[in-house]
C-alpha cells in the first residue's frame, strides 16, 4: 500500500545536488515556514528558534562556521576537508536554516520535550518542502550544535543549536535513494 501523504518519498538532497541559481520563492518559504510552525509542543511553548539565511547572509554564516570550527576544534584534529565543506554547504544551497530549541525556559517543559518538538518542527518543514518540489537535508555537524554556534546567533545558555537545514530545488537528473529496515525490527505490536 503506499501513503497518502509523500511521507515516504521525502530524501535528502545535499548542498551539491541542489541548483543554487533556482531561489525559492520568498513566499513559498514562509509558507513551509508556516508548517513547520504549527508541529505540536508541550504546553504550547513553540521551542524552535529558525534563523534563515539567504543571498549574501549565506557567506556571513559559511564565514562564521569556518572561523568557529576553528576556534572549538584543537589545531591537530582540524581537517581541511570538514573546513571545506562548512563553506560549500551555505554557498550551494539557496537557503539555510540554522535550527535551535529553547531548551530551558525555566517552566515544567523538560529539555527533552523541548528537543523532540523542535524536531517534530523540522520534520514538518522538511516534509512540506517536498510536498512543495523542494529538496531538504538536516545536516548536524559538531560545530553547529556547540554553545559557540548559538551565541553566534544571539542566542543566549538557555537555547540548544541543533544543525542547519538546507533547502533548495534539486539539480536535473538527481535521483536519490534510502532504504529501511522491515518494519518489525522497529515496531513491537502489544495486543494481549
Ligand atoms: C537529526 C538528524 C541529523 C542529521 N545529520 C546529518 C549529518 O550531519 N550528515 C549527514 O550526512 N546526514 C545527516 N542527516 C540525514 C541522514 O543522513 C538521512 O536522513 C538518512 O541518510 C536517510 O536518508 P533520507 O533522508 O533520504 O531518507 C541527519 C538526519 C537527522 C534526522
Amino acid at each position: 500500500m503506499s501513503s497518502p501523504f509523500p511521507y515516504r518519498t521525502r530524501r535528502t538532497i545535499k548542498p551539491a545536488q541542489m541548483d543554487a541559481g533556482r531561489d525559492i520563492p520568498h513566499d513559498l518559504l514562509v509558507e513551509i515556514l508556516e508548517d513547520a510552525h504549527w508541529a505540536p509542543t508541550h504546553g504550547l511553548t513553540q521551542p524552535w528558534r529558525l534563523h534563515v539565511f539567504t543571498g549574501e547572509g549565506r557567506v556571513r554564516l559559511a564565514d562564521a562556521l569556518q572561523s568557529l570550527y576553528a576556534a572549538t576544534t584543537p589545531a591537530a584534529e582540524i581537517q581541511p576537508e570538514k573546513m571545506a565543506k562548512l563553506r560549500e554547504g551555505p554557498l550551494q544551497a539557496p537557503i539555510c536554516i540554522a535550527v535551535a530549541g529553547l531548551t530551558d525556559s525555566g517552566g515544567k517543559i523538560s529539555r527533552l520535550d523541548e528537543l523532540c518538538a523542535t524536531a517534530c518542527a523540522v520534520q514538518n518543514l522538511l516534509l512540506s518542502a517536498h510536498q512543495r518540489g523542494i529538496g531538504s537535508f538536516w545536516s548536524t555537524p559538531p560545530v553547529t550544535c556547540h554553545e559557540a554556534f548559538a551565541r553566534w546567533l544571539g542566542l543566549d545558555q538557555r537555547h540548544t543549536p541543533m544543525g542547519l537545514v538546507y533547502l533548495g530545488y534539486a539539480k536535473a537528473g538527481v535521483v536519490p535513494s534510502s532504504t529501511r529496515v522491515p518494519l518489525d525490527q522497529r515496531v513491537t505490536f502489544c495486543s494481549a
